[in-house]
């Protein structure tokens, strides 16, 4: 039984890798795309979301644009050094015949999830402001809500966008504090997990011995992320974020997960954004989400990189 997905996301280089390797992936039925601000802007992100899925012959997958400004906090402006000015690295793609569906994004997912009750698993990639905003003004999704896999965070990890938070969720903590206290089941995939998921320029290369406009996309989308992983981290290669929650549906047993009550700073100081997870329960709490602090890395980019190539040798 294909798992039903919306992925709700801020594409974003990464994010795009996502798109590509839900629709390679016959696990999958990849259902819609909520586009949110955070990379880069909203605008960017939605023609963005649009390009990928025209690209991989997707078109029929409907996107709905969403947020364009963080619930309180002021809008990132610090995407473009690693996803470059477009958002996606140095690609080039035709502006998309498609166009965003009507209807906000809020009120997408809101219609969506409370139509097929337990049909529908979230998958935040970018910041969570489109569902916070549908959590508030729609209670009951969530209980009808299957599950939620958020890419966001750094538990034991330091963070990369301040030395203690984690992007998606600093961009707008105040979701995140929302959705975190929601009561949906959550899986988190912080930067613990991710930064283990390094695809290299050989792997790239690799898949360029196909030829293929989706290898070659791939190869240009992550020029930029690899110069910035290079000059800023000392890593050869690219951390794979957003690829890694789908293999909760492909290959779970990579993970370690722990189950914790996670909570994020809101206090407005220098932790502003940080996730920590009550390790000893002082605060007597119940878990609220289930953590994923290890990955074989290694493995899930072999996995990626076998889906990739399918979907090259399709033709695409
Ligand atoms: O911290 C990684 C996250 O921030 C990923 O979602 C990436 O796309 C950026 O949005
Ligand atoms: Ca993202």
């Amino acid at each position: 039984m294909k798992k039903r997905i919306i992925i709700d996301t801020d594409p974003g280089v990464d994010d795009a890798l996502t798109f590509l390797l839900a629709l390679a992936s016959p696990e999958i039925q990849l259902e819609a795309l909520t586009t949110v601000s955070g990379n880069i802007g909203i605008d960017k992100t939605t023609r963005n979301a649009l390009a990928v899925l025209e690209l991989a012959h997707a078109s029929n997958i409907p996107v709905a644009r969403g947020c364009s400004l963080p619930l309180v906090s002021p809008l990132h402006r610090s995407g473009e050094a690693v996803h470059g000015t477009g958002g996606i690295g140095k690609s080039v793609l035709p502006e998309p015949k498609a166009k965003p569906i009507d209807q906000h994004a809020v009120d997408y997912l809101i219609e969506r999830i409370l139509a097929e009750p337990q049909e529908i698993s979230l998958f935040m990639i970018g910041p969570m402001t489109n569902l916070a905003l549908a959590i508030r003004k729609e209670p009951r999704i969530v209980q009808a809500l299957k599950e939620l896999v958020i890419m966001g965070g750094a538990i034991r990890s330091g963070g990369n966008i301040t030395p203690l938070a984690e992007f998606n969720i600093h961009a707008d903590p105040h979701a995140a504090h929302i959705v975190f206290h929601s009561g949906i089941p959550i899986t988190l995939i912080p930067l613990d997990a991710t930064y283990k998921c390094l695809l290299t320029t050989a792997d790239v290369e690799r898949l360029n011995r196909i030829d293929s406009p989706i290898a070659r996309f791939v190869r240009d989308a992550t020029a930029v992320y690899m110069d910035f992983y290079k000059k800023y981290e000392g890593f050869d290669g690219c951390a794979l974020h957003d690829p890694l929650t789908l293999a909760v549906i492909l290959a779970p047993e990579l993970f370690t997960f722990e189950e914790h009550h996670v909570d994020v700073d809101i206090s407005g100081g220098i932790s502003m954004g940080k996730t920590f997870a009550d390790f000893m329960n002082v605060s007597k709490k119940p878990a609220n989400m289930k953590v994923a602090l290890d990955v074989r890395g290694r493995d899930f980019i072999e996995l990626f990189l076998e889906r990739m190539e399918s979907l090259c040798r399709a033709g695409l």
